[in-house]
């Protein structure tokens, strides 16, 4: 059986249509926090199984024929690091024989304020001693795509990565990978360092909306605190707006970016490239 976390997610449903390529529905288990949210899971006739990672109890049960285990790093920042040992300790005690982690890249260098918990979790997960495959996640395509509707409104981006690379790729290639991860072999104490094919500053990004649109649209790059106090004024809870504004300064020194080939090696195909991304996700 194998289980993916975090199975009602954006992630996590893209993971589930890609098990199910090649494996029966009747393998396959969506741990969700919120069974009663999970209809759309349900009719895909998988097992629906409620896996709350602050409720130990639930994870027991949920995991309990479980071989191989999907980890999808919890949403809720600042909580991560016991929530995750509690999935990791329930692994432990059902005995499952592969746990696949979604960390992130170029963890053992990167200054990122997100870094923290994921090497924390790596750490656990080494110490349980299960083998595990640490999928170590570039930014996706879509967090920036997801901006577009308002960059076109205001023909500016604002951000504070100056001319730093994201090697970013969208959701659907990170669940890819992980997919194939979890059915075939070999992968066994494996760090991924999983990037898109190619990185692209922020200055490209728009330059390719503009491109696509055509319209005249800037990138305006700012301090990291004038960025985070500008995110704040529009909204963005202080702790989310710091997130934010610590990942572009860490994208500026480098640590978003990667020439790994891990990611395209193991879908067998290109990544997402940049400009199928916005056409995608260009108003309709
Ligand atoms: N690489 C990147 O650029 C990037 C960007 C954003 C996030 N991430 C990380 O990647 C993960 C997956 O991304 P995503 O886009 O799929 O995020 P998402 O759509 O927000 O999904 C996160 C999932 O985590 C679940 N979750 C949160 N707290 C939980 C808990 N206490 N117990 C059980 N499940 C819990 C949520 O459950 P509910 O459905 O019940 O809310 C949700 O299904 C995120 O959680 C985050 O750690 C990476």
């Amino acid at each position: 059986m194998i289980a993916v976390t975090g199975a009602n997610g954006q992630l996590g449903k893209l993971v589930i249509a890609e098990l199910l390529q090649s494996t029966p529905a009747a393998s396959i288990v969506a741990a969700v926090r919120n069974p009663e949210s999970a209809a759309e899971l349900k009719s895909l006739g998988i097992h629906i199984r409620q896996a709350d990672y602050t409720k130990p109890e639930t994870l027991t049960a949920a995991f309990a024929d479980v071989k191989k285990l999907l980890l999808i790093s919890s949403s809720e920042v600042g909580q991560r690091l016991p929530q995750h040992h509690n999935v990791i300790r329930a692994a432990q005690q059902v005995d499952v024989r592969l746990l696949v982690y979604t960390s992130l890249l170029n963890l053992d260098q990167s200054t990122l304020a997100l870094a923290n918990e994921h090497r924390g979790t790596e750490k656990f997960i080494r110490d349980s001693g299960i083998p595990f495959v640490m999928m170590r996640n570039a930014w996706y395509l879509e967090n920036h795509t997801g901006q577009l509707a308002a960059i076109l409104n205001n023909r500016t981006m604002l951000g504070a990565a100056a001319e730093g690379k994201f090697a970013s790729a969208s959701r659907a290639d990170f669940a890819a990978a992980a997919a194939a991860v979890l059915t075939s072999s070999g992968h066994e104490n494996t760090i991924y360092e999983l990037a898109g094919d190619h990185a692209y500053t922020l200055s490209e990004f728009v330059a390719e909306i503009a491109s696509q649109s055509g319209k005249s649209i800037v990138y305006k790059n700012m301090l990291p605190a004038e960025f985070e106090t500008a995110l704040i004024s529009f909204g963005i809870p202080a702790g989310f707006a710091h997130i934010l504004a610590n990942s572009d300064a860490g994208a500026a020194q480098g640590h978003l970016n990667s020439t790994s080939c891990d990611l395209h090696d193991l879908i067998g195909r290109n990544t997402t490239t940049l400009a199928d991304a916005i056409r995608a996700a260009f108003p309709a």
